[in-house]
């Protein structure tokens, strides 16, 4: 993963697209948690910025059955494209999408109950910015809540399959620096203050997704993660790779189940009245 361009993002989306599950997202854990912890209620208005293939969004207006407005907002046009697909496939006339810049909402000030962002706030430059924005369409006693990546040695998702293909490909192995860029606790809340929010919160969310089809995990994360460096490889090649990953994943095989830990962090914050 490289810059934050729109051009890099709409890039991709094209991954995105093809491994996106359709209707409701396979492990919806955190998207579950945000709706908790926000506690949104049928019949509020709600909007979710880069929201990307529509995560939380789908998830919010399928707990709204039916009941309200959500609107999901992304940078890129192909993302939201699949976020849609979604929506149709779920029947949630209750959604709207918009193409959207977080840091320059197309929206009046005062409109919504609450706005949602699932790894999204990592990447744009001022998060401050973004999160003051957030607050000017917020409705007076509405509330905003972030979830971020937590730290990238805490979060196997990231470092066991980042380290199988590195030493499975002979390259540098790393984090995407902008995913964990917001992983040290405190540091959400401080942006949410900053940005004027009255009263501020901040928790770690942490959860094993018990990953039934290990084969179809592996898969859908080397092609989306790992987009550039399987594109070419024949189906051979990239059987051999998603062995060498599979079998990074052993050690978290409990009962017989891979078991995988992950790491988030929410902030929540609410605008005064
Ligand atoms: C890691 S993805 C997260 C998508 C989704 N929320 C999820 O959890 O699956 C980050 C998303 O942020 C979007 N994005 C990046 N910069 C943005 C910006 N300035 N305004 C709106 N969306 C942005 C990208 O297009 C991408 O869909």
């Amino acid at each position: 993963m490289g810059t934050n361009s729109k051009n890099d993002w709409q890039e991709r989306s094209k991954a995105w697209a093809a491994t996106s599950v359709q209707g409701i997202s396979a492990d919806d854990t955190f998207n579950q948690m945000i709706i908790a912890e926000t506690r949104i209620r049928a019949g509020e208005k709600i909007l979710d910025v880069a929201s990307g293939t529509g995560n939380p969004a789908v998830s919010i207006a399928h707990s709204m059955k039916n009941d309200g407005e959500v609107v999901c907002a992304d940078l890129t046009p192909l993302m939201l494209q699949t976020a849609r697909q979604r929506a149709e496939k779920l029947e949630l006339g209750i959604m709207q999408f918009a193409a959207a810049d977080m840091a320059a909402l197309p929206f009046a000030a005062g409109q919504f109950d609450a706005i949602t962002c699932r790894f999204g706030i990592m990447f744009p430059e001022d998060k401050v910015a973004v999160a003051r924005e957030a607050t000017r369409v917020l409705k007076p006693g509405g509330r905003i809540a972030y979830i971020v990546w937590g730290a990238y040695e805490e979060n196997p998702p990231f470092h066991v399959s980042r380290r199988a293909v590195a030493e499975y490909l002979g390259t540098e192995e790393g984090p995407v620096p902008a995913r964990h860029s917001l992983s040290a606790p405190g540091t959400l809340q401080n942006i949410l203050r900053e940005a004027g929010l009255s009263k501020v919160e901040e928790c770690e969310l942490r959860y094993r997704n018990k990953v039934d089809d290990v084969d179809d995990y592996v898969t859908r994360n080397l092609k989306r993660s790992f987009a550039k460096e399987t594109e070419n490889m024949t189906s051979a090649e990239f059987s051999l790779l998603k062995e060498a990953v599979i079998e990074a994943w052993q050690p978290f095989i409990e009962d017989g189940i891979l078991q995988v830990p992950n790491y988030a962090r929410l902030g929540l914050g609410w605008k005064t009245t």
